[in-house]
């Protein structure tokens, strides 16, 4: 007689895929876990010179290597951050007594990510619209990173709002790149932080980037799902929803919060492991007033952990600071830690202006 019926016991359990599956998990559950966020410094030698040269600091390799020495060094940064997106040539940077960089982000207890795509290009045959390059030979990068210890990756597409813009055609072909490199990181083990980044220049209101946003989140969404990419192992990092940095019209902490949980809220799965949002050129005070007003606003309804994953609201008072010069490397640490810690209290809605006093 057949049995009809499957085994009580799976000899086969728990499985490769099963195991692979729970891993990722458990990697994006440590990156969002208690009020910690992410910290991306992982700028490109041009943009990381770009910022450098705004300062006067001199963009040579070892002024870069000494700027991110200097975050990696930071003391009791492994309490508000949980996770460093790295940039492929810190990797093989050594600090000043020789430990390479990476290893001090691994010893302060902060889990290394890397950016992996190859910047953002003119996307042929629509102008003012980009499409972000680097799936070529990809799987083979994730591998070796694998290999050096790193957990997580990032890719970041950008969305220009203008006249015309974005067109489907650039929404669908970044859509469609960031699912293809979400698969492959999901392949070699890596979590995925998937980064379709609506931009914050132009005129327009408010409500437009909330429709543009919507519709490349949705669009993300429906190529993860056509990419089998799980969605229990990815972190999306969004923009807010702002209004453009020239518009007439600037909104209040409180509409901004709103806007940017309701759009993520029809456009987001429950599912995803989490949110760490972008700055995107908001000040560290405002990027972070606006994270503690959406945990204010929306605590217990929130489907996913939201929290942090900036570059400038995090790094840029501190460059400021520090312009190159070794007598201010305590007082930027401190900057740094003052930044991060403002924004881990508004994982909790505990951030206050009176901290920035403090
Ligand atoms: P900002 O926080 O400066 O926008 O940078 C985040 C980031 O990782 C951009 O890719």
């Amino acid at each position: 007689m057949t049995t009809l019926m499957a085994p009580l016991l799976d000899i086969n359990f728990p499985n490769k895929e099963t195991m692979d599956k729970l891993v990722l998990t458990a990697t994006a559950a440590a990156l969002l876990s208690g009020s910690k966020g992410l910290l991306a410094m992982d700028e490109s030698t041009a943009t990381c010179n770009k910022r450098f040269a705004a300062l006067g600091i001199p963009q040579t390799e070892q002024f870069r290597r000494d700027w991110r020495e200097l975050i990696a060094t930071t003391p009791g940064l492994g309490e508000y951050i949980s996770g460093a997106i790295l940039y492929d040539e810190t990797l093989y940077q050594n600090g000043k007594d020789g430990t390479p960089v990476l290893q001090t982000i691994i010893n302060a207890g902060i889990i290394p990510g890397i950016k992996v795509d190859a910047g953002a290009k003119p996307l042929a045959g629509f102008p003012g619209e980009k499409i972000t390059e680097g799936l070529d030979g990809l799987r083979e990068r994730l591998n070796g990173y694998y290999k050096m210890g790193l957990r997580f990756a990032k890719w970041r597409a950008v969305i220009a709002i203008g006249n015309g813009i974005p067109t489907a055609a650039c929404i669908e072909a970044n859509a469609d790149a960031l699912a293809r490199y979400a698969a492959l990181c999901q392949e070699a083990g890596l979590v995925p932080v998937v980064e379709p980044e609506v931009l914050m220049e132009g005129t327009h209101e408010l409500q437009v980037c909330f429709r543009v946003t919507e519709r490349m989140m949705r669009a993300v969404f429906t190529r993860l799902y056509l990419q089998g990419v799980l969605l229990e192992g990815i972190i999306i990092k969004p923009n807010m929803v702002n209004p453009g940095l020239t518009c007439p019209v600037q909104n209040t902490i409180e509409e901004v919060a709103d806007a940017t949980v309701q759009c993520l809220l029809q456009s987001v799965p429950a599912a995803v492991a989490g949110i760490a949002f972008l700055s995107g050129g908001q000040s560290g005070e405002l990027a972070t007033a606006h994270l503690n007003a959406m945990h204010i606003r929306y605590r217990s309804k929130l489907p996913w952990p939201l929290t942090f994953s900036f570059a400038r609201a995090i790094q840029q008072p501190a460059m400021g600071i520090w312009q190159g010069q070794e007598k201010n490397k305590r007082a930027a640490q401190q900057a740094l830690l003052h930044r991060a810690g403002c924004d881990a209290a508004a994982r909790s809605g505990e951030y206050t202006a009176a901290m920035e006093k403090a």
